[in-house]
């Protein structure tokens, strides 16, 4: 349930993070009635603004295309419930400032209680000194609780991850952290339980006896353009595959936990997370894009260091050592600047028993994240007329088209929800973190050079499907494509 008595405190509220996603996240909830009632919004960060200058950042995002009247009066109201507080991350005195401006708003509510939520939208070397100031100085010790919002990244390896979340918990304990991912909020990343565990037909075929190959795929049509400082020191791999992909993949193949209860759900994340061994460098395809198509390659930005070799795009293949998936191959792919902006999961079928069909297609499961939400089987079907000859066609549940009045949440809107409710259901445990980087953290090095040479990523154009190499690498474990001509039938319905 929703605590009356909060204030939502977003630390780097000048930033990119803040202003595209944590405010228009706030803005949606507030706007259909989710925030809880009397709920004050407080904005910090180094930049000297003016409330004027602030609402103006943070309600630039918000989408109003039509000049809708009613959402124009909702922004407005908004902006009344948000101020703005400048200080620096690292001085006491500026959150004891803070603390202030919290206690002043908190001094109008008419019972005692006061809950305050921190959200750190903020670089992570400053994540250890805000820790600790807010701890020292804007902690509700008596009378309602504290929680701390925290994003990626969370270290860069398993030993800097351990030190950062050591150094976190002398201030803030489990409970009361919240760290993102922000998959875990995308509405078809949570189906998932549902499609899995509330359906005996796809709890009957899921495992090795009857999937060949999964594919989970990222797609962005972009670089890394003006992100190149930030990007070129953690790659591809930690900024996609480590996270949001394995999280993915965590909720995809775990057991059935005993409650819908966070804890539960994370035990069972927890436990096929750590059949994963280590990524092995032969299953792994790095690439870096080059120039095309009048658009500039990795190296031409000018925040990117010459020669730099850090893959902007990876195919890496899991291995799940337990009864239910021993075998079968889980392929991580992620890129930018790539043809596209796609995010799926592809389950491949094996091949039915040979005897009575020749070329017939395998069957596939494809749950599309986004853009466009999407279940569909691909399953062979009579062709119609005459003749007995198998083709292949789909089951099709666009979301667009089932759900034509529903609007999806935004990921951001529901996980600041669960935190307000105390849900840690859709939150990264620390332990759950642990086992992530333990099976990314040898190839990770091994990529920056410190058993060796470093690894030469292969060349895609912008705008590419990706490295040539991929066809290849992803038919060695055993992908095969539909017999020729088939495509699903997407339709845009937007
Ligand atoms: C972020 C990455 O975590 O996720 C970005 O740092 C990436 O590089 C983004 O663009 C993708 O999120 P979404 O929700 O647009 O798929």
């Amino acid at each position: 349930t929703l605590k009356d008595n909060t204030v939502i405190v977003v630390l780097g509220a000048s930033g990119d993070l803040a202003k595209k996603k944590t405010y228009p996240a706030l803005f949606g909830l507030y706007r259909n009635g989710f925030l809880p009632s009397g709920v004050h919004i407080v904005g910090y960060a180094r930049t000297k603004m003016d409330d004027e200058e602030y609402h103006k950042r943070t309600t630039g995002y918000i989408k109003n295309p039509n000049n809708d009247p009613e959402i124009t009066a909702k922004i407005e109201e908004f902006k009344a419930l948000s101020s703005y507080v400048s200080g620096s991350y690292e001085d006491p005195a500026a959150f004891d400032n803070l603390n202030k401006v919290l206690e002043s708003i908190e001094s109008g509510y008419q019972t005692k209680e006061r809950n305050r939520v921190f959200y750190l939208a903020l670089p992570p070397s400053v994540f250890i000194p805000v820790a600790k100031n807010l701890k020292e100085n804007c902690y509700i010790f008596k009378g309602g609780v504290n929680r701390m919002i925290v994003e990626k990244p969370f270290g860069k390896d398993t030993a800097s991850c351990r030190e950062l979340l050591t150094s976190l918990k002398q201030h803030w304990t489990e409970d009361e952290t919240y760290r993102i991912d922000h998959y875990l909020g995308k509405e078809m990343v949570k189906n998932l339980l549902v499609l899995r565990f509330a359906n005996v037909a796809m709890g009957a075929a899921w495992d090795k006896n009857s999937i060949s190959n999964v594919q989970i795929t990222f797609k962005e049509p972009f670089g890394t353009e003006g992100r190149g400082g930030y990007f070129d020191e953690f790659g591809i791999i930690r900024d996609i595959l480590q996270n949001h992909l394995l999280q993915v993949l965590s909720i995809l193949t775990m057991e059935r936990p005993v409650s819908f209860a966070a804890e539960d759900i994370r035990d069972e994340k927890v436990k096929v997370l750590r059949a994963i061994p280590p990524v092995e460098r032969n299953d792994t395809l790095l690439g870096q894009y080059v120039a095309a198509g009048g658009k500039p390659g990795y190296l031409d930005d000018d925040t990117v260091p010459q020669n730099s070799v850090c893959p902007t795009y990876a195919a890496t293949t899991l291995w799940i050592h337990n009864p239910r998936w021993e075998g079968v191959p889980f392929i991580l792919k992620a890129g930018k600047a790539l043809n596209e902006a796609k995010v799926e999961i592809r389950i491949q079928f094996k091949d039915v028993t040979q005897g009575i069909f020749k070329d017939i297609s395998r069957n596939e499961l494809v749950i599309r994240i986004q853009p466009s939400e999407a279940v569909y089987l691909k399953l062979n079907a009579k062709t119609p007329g005459l003749y007995t000859r198998a083709m292949p066609t789909e089951m099709d549940l666009t979301y667009k088209r089932r759900f034509a009045d529903i609007q999806i949440p935004e990921a951001y809107e529901a996980l600041i929800l669960d935190a307000l409710k105390g849900d840690h259901s859709n939150f990264v445990r620390d332990d759950e973190l642990d086992v992530a980087w333990k099976i990314f953290t040898p190839i990770l090095h091994w990529i920056e050079g410190q058993s060796g040479p470093r690894p030469k990523p292969v060349t895609y154009p912008y705008g590419s499907r990706g490295p040539k190499e991929l066809e290849s690498f992803i038919g060695k474990y055993g992908y095969k494509r539909s017999v020729e001509g088939y495509a699903w039938p997407v339709t845009n319905l937007s």
